[in-house]
């Protein structure tokens, strides 16, 4: 299978890590045999249809080069010529781990369109071309028979969405509650624990690496809006985006918000909710020791189903090595639908 990866960041390297790795396996198990046939970064691009080394790749990566300035194929600048660059490296996958872009999505929703109109399939863990075009990036991957997999934009290496979407057959979701962030839960669990202010408990998770030094997108709610509207759109077959969710983020919360929580055995927490009255996201009281108490860095859900009632799941819902694992999860989805279905060539 021959895939092509965009972005060469955090996950993309512990992708190409795991390629090494799981290469074996990946063939003993499954059959499946990837080759990376090009990757790119912000700066350039390195194509060889008979396949890169992974590990050469990494190591100039370590090193702080950019992949266009790779010995033989390497190439800089080329940014505008994302379908050239898929077209001549003869991928039948593309990767695409460059950074969530909420405000400017289109560069990644062009990219994965025009991947799938050359017949690619696609895997997506960057969340804004889903949370803001998914019905009709589905419906450009049903048009072009490929297959477009994003396991890895929602809890990480935790399988929310294929699980929510199991529990839709034979029994129907009436409501979703999520706590899908690990930088406001972070946040709020500190300011509980260590009666901090908002401000103070920020800070820390700025100093502690848990929040970007721009955090507007966690704090605001931004991150949990698009990975509830992923949810919603393949979970629960909802053809919603970004601006018909509600948004209360957490910014500024008081203490005492949270100290009365306390007092009635509550914690608060950034909950990403749809139901009857549409999808939302904004601060809520969950009991103490119930399933979406989680701390830290761990995403949870809870589903309420029509017949068989209230279920969780519980994970880790972010990091490289998790989400670069729901990738090649995704690798081998398609794969195996490929191969089952005859849906295109998928060469190894
Ligand atoms: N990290 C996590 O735990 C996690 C979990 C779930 C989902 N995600 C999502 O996964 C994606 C990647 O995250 P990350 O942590 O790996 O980010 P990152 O470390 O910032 O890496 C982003 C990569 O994308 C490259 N890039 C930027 N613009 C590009 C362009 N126009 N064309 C090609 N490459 C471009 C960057 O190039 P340079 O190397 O030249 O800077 C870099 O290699 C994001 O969308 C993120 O939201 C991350």
């Amino acid at each position: 299978m021959r895939v092509f990866l965009f972005g060469v960041g955090v996950v993309g390297r512990h992708l190409l890590r795991l390629m090494a790795e799981e290469r074996r396996a990946l063939s003993d198990r499954h059959g499946l045999v990837p080759r990376l046939v090009g990757v790119a970064d912000s700066r350039g691009r390195c194509i060889c249809p008979d396949g890169l080394d992974e590990q050469a790749v990494l190591q100039h990566k370590e090193q702080g080069g950019s992949v266009g300035t790779m010995a033989r194929w390497g190439t800089l600048g080329g940014t505008g010529e994302d379908v050239e660059s898929i077209r001549s490296s003869g991928a039948e996958v593309i990767i695409e781990t460059t950074p969530t872009n909420l405000r400017e999505p289109i560069r990644a929703i062009e990219r994965l369109r025009a991947a799938m109109a050359l017949g690619c399939h696609a895997v997506c863990v960057n969340k804004a071309p889903l949370a803001t075009a998914m019905p009709a990036l589905v419906e450009v991957a049903s048009y072009n028979r490929v297959h477009l997999r994003y396991s890895g934009t929602v809890g990480a290496g935790t399988p929310v969405l294929a699980w929510a979407e199991r529990c839709t057959l034979g029994d129907r979701i009436l409501s979703t509650r999520a706590v899908l962030n690990g930088t406001t839960n972070f946040i709020l669990t500190r300011m509980a624990d260590h009666a901090e202010t908002f401000e103070a408990a920020l800070a820390e998770a700025v100093r502690l690496g848990y929040a970007e030094t721009d955090p507007s997108n966690d704090i605001d709610g931004l991150d949990t809006a698009a990975k509830i509207v992923i949810l919603a759109n393949h979970a629960m077959r909802l053809r919603v985006g970004l601006p018909q969710v509600r948004i209360t983020g957490i910014r500024g919360i008081p203490l005492d918000h949270l100290r009365q929580a306390r007092e009635r055995r509550c914690s608060v927490k950034l909950i990403g909710q749809i139901d009857a009255e549409g999808v939302r996201v904004g601060p809520a009281e969950v009991p103490v020791g119930s399933p979406l108490d989680v701390p830290g860095s761990m995403n949870a859900v809870t589903l309420t189903l029509e017949r068989t009632g209230e279920v969780s799941l519980v994970g880790r819902g972010a990091g490289g090595r998790e989400t670069a694992t729901a990738i090649i999860r995704d690798l081998v989805d398609i794969w195996q639908c490929t191969t089952r279905a005859g849906i295109g060539s998928a060469r190894a």
